[in-house]
């Protein structure tokens, strides 16, 4: 894209932008939305969407009762609106989906799916967000995994471009997916916090001051999770799956200069 259209677009934006702050409509707010608790089967779902109007920027999985997750993807309703689908693996007690989903102005959101780990040799999943979008930075404001085979052990954001799905104990396919947000003046970054090493140990990780969050991960290498979610609080929480290791919160925290 040359040069000149950048600069007519990202003046254009601005102005725009600028109008909407004056009327007070252009708040950036973030909220998560909670699916129910999906059944105890195989591959049962639980499945959310965000408001008309609002970008999910996030999807993440939690089983309060077990390890056996599928992890989560997206898939879209008859009238196209976003869905974010959490699995349950064989073996689970019920997962639930949470989708972050913000308000915020001009943000648009693409879903960018990874490349398929299938041994736990190779280099895992990742799923990479283009630069720019209509002239305006791209990040990476959620990451998902999920695998049919279960035993997930978590996926990473890297700012600025790509989430990072890991594979250890897997030997047949897991694929990360990136949730490839921009808006004018977009800026992320990452907070994490670890949990402690008994089974059901929560780390929780928020932004602070100035910062919104929009997704939140939870990740350690050879070590299984019951998942993680945005609380009510505005928090990221991961939850360990098991006795022995502590396992990471990891929070992507968003601003723009508006
Ligand atoms: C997935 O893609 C990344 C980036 O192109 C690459 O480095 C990695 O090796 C790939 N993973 C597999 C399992 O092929």
């Amino acid at each position: 894209m040359n040069r000149l259209y950048c600069a007519i677009l990202v003046l254009a934006v601005a102005e725009l932008t600028t109008l909407c702050t004056a009327d007070g409509v252009c708040s950036r707010i973030c909220t998560t939305v909670v699916g129910t608790l999906s059944d105890q089967n195989d591959d049962s779902t639980s499945e959310v969407s965000c408001p008309v109007g609002e970008e999910m920027t996030d999807c993440t999985s939690f089983s309060p009762g077990s390890s056996e997750r599928d992890g989560e993807l997206f898939t879209h309703a008859g009238n196209g609106i976003r869905v974010c689908v959490a699995r349950n693996g064989r073996g689970g007690e019920g997962v639930r989906a949470y989708a972050r989903c913000c308000n915020w102005p001009r943000m648009t959101c693409e879903v960018v799916n990874g490349n398929r780990s299938s041994s736990p040799d190779d280099a895992g999943s990742m799923a990479i967000c283009p630069a720019q979008k209509n002239c305006l930075d791209v990040f990476p404001t959620g990451c998902s995994i999920r695998s049919p085979w279960k035993g997930l052990t978590g996926v990473k954001p890297f700012m600025p471009n790509y989430c990072h799905g890991y594979n250890e104990l897997v030997d047949r396919g897991l694929w990360a997916a990136a949730v490839c947000c921009s808006a004018p003046s977009l800026n992320c970054n990452t907070k994490s916090a670890l949990s402690g090493s008994a089974k059901g140990d929560k780390a929780t990780i928020g932004c602070g001051p100035d910062w919104i969050l929009t997704g939140c991960s939870v990740r350690n290498p050879r070590h299984t999770t019951l998942g993680a979610y945005i609380d009510d609080d505005d928090n990221c929480v991961a939850v360990n799956g098991a006795d022995g290791k502590a396992i990471w919160a990891i929070a992507v925290c968003c601003k723009d200069t508006y």
